[in-house]
């Protein structure tokens, strides 16, 4: 049985198994180097009784924080009811009770028509369903992707990712993808004057692709939020050449924006859409929305043993419920401007290190221009007790995704704890001026002030 301990010597011997057995492969626990033991609402606790605030969560899958009461409650039950835990796409109640959830909660209001794909439990393997789909659907095997994009670990995901990292020959591959510049890529330039031209000259050496991929604000390249009317425009530009939009709201949807959907403020309707991390409630959980006359799947063509958890599905409703609350939907935008205000008055008070904010509802990036600083400040507030990442070509940018419904005094404590560690690595601001190493990857907006606001 699991027992709560208070000892360092747990810790210690938790910390020597992991290293001793666990692969190289490993990333984050290099970056929050302690042995976590519980974890409720915005609040991380280590073996020796350490609190952390989470400015992480689990990047981006604990949108409702950790161990919300209504999904613990809910798989207490379940579980103790000996409910189906594994039927891989096998009909369950805990399914059918899901797709009605979301059918009430979140497509009938915003009048959308889709149906649902559950996948391989990670966003990747969303996006891997999404682009095989509208490859079949559109009998072409090319695809579009932009600048700076990410879509995930897997051999096709990491094709659509621009950090050209992932590029190299016995890496990753980028076969059958044309990458195009992003908003704000080439500054004030409206690029989808670009995707225009080459979807239309016949000798753009570029073949019609079956889709479009895009985050609307990209999160792991550096939050780099999409204006709506560009948004708005590649979507008319895939409708004219009859190429399907697919949008990756793994990151950015599940309520992150503000809105359930990311690109509900620019009142896209695209053809496929990947949901992943939150959409679980915190458990694994991925999924494709299709619009009904692009799903030309054949029974079985997309498979995979964990499709669709029942613990998930279970934790999904729980969580769903919120969206049927007013104050729920008010609190994000109430914090959004806490963390806006907050994180703007940072860049004023830097101002002579050109720093960038970036950002829209709850997930912003502060561009301090050089990964090493940015990697000193994450290291200083890990020790003040805040969990914090970057992102970027360069992990350049200091990113912050709280819960969405991280209580208000805790988002300032956060805050105040991020305020003491860049005051330690940058104990004068208007002293300290770095000088700028320009990124090895694909260019980061370093055209001035890009601070997008919702
Ligand atoms: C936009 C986007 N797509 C896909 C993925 C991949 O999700 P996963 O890590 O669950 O495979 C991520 C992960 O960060 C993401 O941010």
């Amino acid at each position: 049985m699991f027992r709560l301990s208070r000892s360092t010597s747990i810790s210690d011997s938790a910390t020597n198994t992991v290293e001793r057995l666990e692969s190289e492969v490993r990333g984050y626990c290099r970056l929050f180097p302690s042995v976590f033991q519980t974890a409720k609402g915005s609040t991380l606790m280590t073996a020796e009784g350490r609190q952390f605030i989470d400015f992480f969560c689990g990047a981006g899958s604990l949108n409702y924080g950790h161990n919300p009461p209504a999904v613990k409650q809910a798989l207490l039950d379940y579980v103790s009811h000996d409910g189906i835990q594994h039927s891989l796409d096998m009909m369950t109640e805990a399914k059918a009770q899901f797709l009605d959830r979301f059918e009430q909660t979140i497509l009938r209001p915003r009048s959308m028509d889709y149906k649902i794909q559950f996948t391989g439990p990670t966003g990747t393997n969303a996006v891997e369903a999404a682009i095989k789909l509208a490859k079949q659907h559109r009998k072409r095997s090319h695809v579009v992707a932009f600048t700076n994009a990410y879509h995930g670990h897997s051999l096709g995901s990491l094709s659509l990712t621009g950090n050209q990292s992932y590029h190299s020959e016995y890496y990753g591959s980028h076969n059958n993808v044309s990458f195009l510049p992003y908003d704000g890529y080439l500054g004030d330039f409206d690029t989808t004057i670009l995707l225009e031209k080459m979807l239309t000259d016949r000798s753009s050496g570029m073949p019609l692709p079956a889709a479009v991929v895009l985050e609307t604000i990209q999160g792991e390249g550096g939050i780099h939020v999409a204006n709506d009317a560009w948004l708005q425009r590649v979507q008319t530009l895939c409708r004219e050449h009859d190429v399907l939009l697919i949008v990756d709201d793994i990151q950015v949807g599940n309520g992150r924006t503000g809105e359930f959907f990311s690109f509900e403020k620019a009142g896209l309707s695209p053809d496929l859409i990947c949901l992943s991390k939150s959409i679980g409630g915190g458990l694994p959980l991925s999924l494709v929305m299709i619009r009904p006359e692009c799903d030309v799947w054949q029974p079985g063509q997309h498979t995979g043993t964990f499709r669709g958890n029942n613990l998930a599905f279970v934790a999904a409703n729980a969580v769903l419920n919120h969206w049927n609350e007013g104050s729920f939907v008010d609190g994000i935008q109430v914090r959004s401007n806490t963390l806006q205000a907050f994180l703007s008055s940072i860049v004023s008070e830097h101002v002579s290190e050109n720093w960038d904010l970036r950002g829209r509802g709850m997930i912003w990036g502060l561009d301090v221009r050089r990964g090493d600083l940015a990697r000193k400040v994450i290291d200083t507030a890990f020790q003040n007790g805040l969990l914090l990442e970057s992102c970027g070509s360069d992990d350049e940018v200091l990113k912050f995704i709280p819960a969405l419904n991280i209580p208000e005094q805790q988002l300032q404590q956060g805050l105040q704890l991020f305020r003491q560690s860049l005051q330690t690595v940058f104990p004068n601001p208007s002293a300290t001026t770095p000088t700028l190493i320009p990124s090895t990857g694909s260019p980061v907006t370093s055209f001035g002030s890009s601070m997008v606001v919702s």
